[in-house]
């Protein structure tokens, strides 16, 4: 098969490689030059683990390329995927379809034969119908179908997710593009991994569903968890013991600083938006919107109260900026709300992540940056957990301790024991739904 894949950020890039790694002919387009000379060098724009290693072996075997020449990648094409951002629309929570919009009258006007637009990006109910309307309109002697086919990728997990998901959904409005689809997932298929073939209309809406249910369930967890702190629960137990009910799973049921990143928080505003729109309130949705912001507004409070009720002249080691581990993506991270909470109560701030300087130091205004944690808690007052890295899970608490003025620690991703903490030397511990101590 041959495919032409249209944008190269996350989702497309991620996405071209992995089809390559099929066996699929691959082009990746896209308008920025910068972007296109990184990757025609080697270079990967975005951190994501394996992914560096998987292109240069699929470019190598000369299945996977890279351009910005639209007319050269969609020759022959068999599926021409939309793989471009959405982002939440300034005013209104909608998403903006700009973007998509503008590529589809493109690929109307450069394609030459059959082939099959297929919208990756997240978009909502109607969209692909109305990319249909665009392509007919701009060029209507062409032959196509249009399909959807979202995508449920992890950041610091994609590949993984890509090569083993837990499903495939296409949405299709003729057979001849279902075949198309199966054909390009075919590896998977063969795997004994489910392909769910669904209308254009369900499979848009199965995207928004299912993180509108992931998010839930975060804040719901978030929520048991203030509960947790005022009835001598403990989240880590309660969490355990509601995920062993098969009907509901282990899986995110942790609690932490609420969610972030580039698809939870937007892909709710939206669901909320097109919920108002066809006025059929989305009224859990909007209330998880609201809790999650809640969320991070209640650990600024449990930071004060752990600082002695003032940032003022306090110095605060933050361990981890980015959304969550394995990634450099700040989009929505906690730490954007957190951080400047405490540098605008007057707390000398400094942080320490694997990955977050390249974005962070923009975002996050007024802090000092190091590599090393036992480094950034010399003499600091306060050490805050915000994002669960590998480099972060074992560190060592009295050594930790040691170095620390007045040893003192908000762990937000649950990491350590509190008994761990005070045996190490910390006077105080706050942690997200567990017994707090010293404050
Ligand atoms: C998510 C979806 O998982 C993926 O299917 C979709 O395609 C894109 O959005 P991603 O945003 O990369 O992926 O990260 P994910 O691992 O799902 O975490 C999202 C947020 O929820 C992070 O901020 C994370 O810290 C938080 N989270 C997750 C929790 O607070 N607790 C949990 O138990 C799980």
């Amino acid at each position: 098969m041959k495919i032409a894949m249209i944008g190269t950020g996350y989702v497309g890039l991620v996405s071209g490689v992995c089809f390559s790694d099929f066996g699929h002919h691959v082009v990746c387009v896209d308008q920025d030059q910068t972007k296109i000379d990184k990757l025609q060098a080697g270079q990967v724009p975005i951190f994501e683990p394996g992914l560096d290693v998987l292109m240069a072996k699929n470019v190598e075997a000369g299945r996977l390329s890279f351009t910005r020449d639209l007319a050269s990648a969609l020759e022959g094409a068999d599926a021409i995927f939309i793989a471009v951002g959405t982002p939440t629309r300034r005013g209104d929570g909608h998403a903006d379809l700009t973007y998509v919009f503008a590529a589809a009258e493109e690929i109307a006007k450069t394609a030459k034969d059959y082939a099959v637009i297929v919208t990756k990006s997240t978009v909502p109910v109607g969209t692909n119908r109305k990319v249909h309307e665009v392509v007919k309109a701009a060029n209507p002697d062409l032959d196509f179908d249009v399909a959807s086919n979202p995508e449920f990728l992890r950041e610091g997990a994609a590949i993984e997710d890509f090569m083993k998901p837990d499903r495939v959904v296409v949405g299709v409005e003729t057979e001849r593009a279902a075949k198309v689809m199966e054909d390009i997932y075919r590896p998977l298929y063969l795997r004994d991994f489910p392909i769910l073939t669904t209308d254009l209309e369900s499979a848009e809406m199965i995207k928004y569903a299912a993180n509108a249910f992931l998010a839930t369930k975060i804040t719901f967890i978030n929520e048991i968890a203030a509960l947790c702190e005022k009835t001598g629960a403990d989240i880590k137990k309660v969490s355990k013991g509601v995920g062993l009910d098969g009907r509901i799973g282990n899986k995110f049921l942790h609690a932490g600083p609420g969610y972030g990143g580039s698809c939870f928080p937007k892909d709710t505003k939206a669901l909320a938006r097109i919920g108002q729109d066809v006025a059929s309130p989305m009224a859990i949705t909007e209330t998880v919107i609201r809790v999650n912001e809640e969320v991070k507004h209640r650990l600024v409070e449990k930071l004060r109260d752990v600082c002695g009720n003032s940032f003022k002249d306090k110095t605060v080691a933050v361990l981890g900026v980015t959304f969550k581990p394995n990634t450099d993506d700040m989009r929505d991270a906690p730490s954007l709300t957190l951080v400047p909470a405490m540098v605008g109560g007057g707390a000398k701030v400094r942080l320490v992540d694997p990955q977050g300087y390249r974005e962070g130091q923009d975002l996050l205004p007024g802090c000092d940056w190091l590599d090393d944690p036992y480094e950034a808690a010399k003499g600091a007052d306060l050490v805050v957990i915000l994002t669960e890295w590998n480099e972060f899970r074992a560190l060592d608490l009295s050594r930790l301790a040691g170095v620390m003025s007045a040893p003192k620690m908000a762990d937000f991703r649950n990491v350590y024991d509190p008994s761990d903490a005070k045996a190490a030397g910390f006077e105080a511990y706050v942690s997200v739904g567990r017994s707090d101590y010293g404050v």
